[in-house]
């Protein structure tokens, strides 16, 4: 038996990259496609971050993408589909409120969690009764599930804890040799996950806020609750938010206040010997002075920082970098997605002028 086929060994398996574009055909990616009919794992882009998927009916698959990753078997996938038909095998039942967002929001960045159905496999949904459920816009990512012919389950294509990946580059520096293959589609559009909402119960609830921002979503089915503070309960209701996620290697400190008190952390780390890094903007990227100083977009477009988020810790990295003081920003529209990223990051710490 070979490697790959053994499971237990992940790290020896050739991993294959196939480069396409988004007027991707179906020839492209049937190479990919066969991989994934295997049971095999394979990323590919999405319009938010890439994913690492693989057949979400098969727990051989899931296990797979769960032992790339390094992944707690207790935090659930989401399951990406092709065609809303999709979903009559995947779930139970489709509340109003969610088949409202349903018309609305997909193919786009919205996960919706409802009620599980037979199909999904028992480890996609970590033992839920709820399974999360999300139909891409990417013309790749669209192309490669309807080629697969299947549901597939896919987690973001990262080292688990590691910042998602925006680009084949940023997946095959944390997976390559664990996984089958990437589909390399450039860089991602959005730059963070997808908004994930629950439908399953009598209450509408953002356990994840995303592409999709709150007002978008509440303009359609009305108010909704937000986000369970994290370790607020013992089960939270999405298992992945207890967990320090999307981490540089450097420790991340959020600061709020002025450029002077930021700088005023930098001067005291580097006087004690650290390379210290700054996380800014282009409104302020003439404000400092540290060892990297990177502007991840401008605060006229909260988008364009979302965009390059992931990929500026990214950078703090390769640079060596020990400690991160970052800027903070308006938590208003996707502000309210990069704020939730960055929070987790940096797992709380908020310095205060
Ligand atoms: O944009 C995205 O959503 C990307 C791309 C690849 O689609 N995927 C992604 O997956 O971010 P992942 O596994 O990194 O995050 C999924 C989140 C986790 O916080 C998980 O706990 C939650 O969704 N989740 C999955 N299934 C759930 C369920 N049945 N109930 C509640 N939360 C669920
Ligand atoms: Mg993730």
């Amino acid at each position: 038996m070979s490697e790959r086929k053994r499971g237990k060994n992940v790290e020896n398996i050739n991993t294959i990259r196939w480069i396409v574009d988004n007027d991707v055909n179906k020839s492209q990616l049937e190479e990919a496609a066969q991989w994934l009919r295997r049971n095999e794992v394979v990323a590919f882009p999405t319009e938010t971050v890439y994913g690492l998927g693989g057949n979400a009916l098969s727990d051989e698959a899931v296990e797979k993408i769960f032992a790339a990753k390094g992944r707690p078997a207790d935090n659930p996938l989401i399951v990406h589909i092709a065609d809303t038909s999709q979903l009559d095998s995947l779930v139970r039942s489709v509340p109003e409120k969610a088949r409202k967002l349903i018309d609305v929001f997909w193919p786009g960045p919205l996960t919706i969690v409802l009620p599980s159905g037979q199909a999904v496999a028992n480890k996609v949904t970590a033992g839920l009764s709820t399974v999360a459920v999300r139909f891409p816009h990417h013309p790749v990512a669209k192309a490669l599930i309807e080629q697969s012919g299947l549901p597939i389950a896919a987690p973001s294509a990262n080292r688990s804890g590691r910042p998602s990946p925006t680009s084949a580059a940023h997946v095959a520096q944390d997976l390559s040799g664990r996984i089958a293959g990437i589909v390399d589609g450039g860089e991602t559009g959005i730059g963070v996950e997808s908004t994930v909402i629950d439908c399953s119960g009598d209450n509408v609830m953002i356990l994840r806020p995303g592409g999709v921002t709150r007002a978008e979503i509440e303009s359609v089915v009305g108010p909704v609750a937000g986000e369970q503070a994290i370790g607020s309960i013992d089960a939270p209701k999405s298992p992945g938010m207890k967990y320090r996620h999307y981490s540089p290697n450097a420790e991340l400190k959020l600061v709020k206040g002025s450029s002077a008190f930021l700088q005023s952390l930098v001067d005291n780390e580097r006087s004690k010997g650290k390379k210290v890094g700054v996380l800014t903007t282009e409104e302020h990227l003439m404000d400092y002075q540290a060892d990297a100083v990177i502007s991840c977009g401008s605060r006229s477009d909260l988008y364009t920082i979302a965009h390059r988020l992931y990929r500026t810790l990214r950078e703090f990295d390769e640079l060596n970098i020990q400690i991160i003081y970052s800027e903070v920003f308006p938590e208003a529209g996707v502000g309210e997605a990069i704020m939730n990223r960055l929070g987790k990051s940096a797992g709380g710490c908020v310095l205060q002028e």
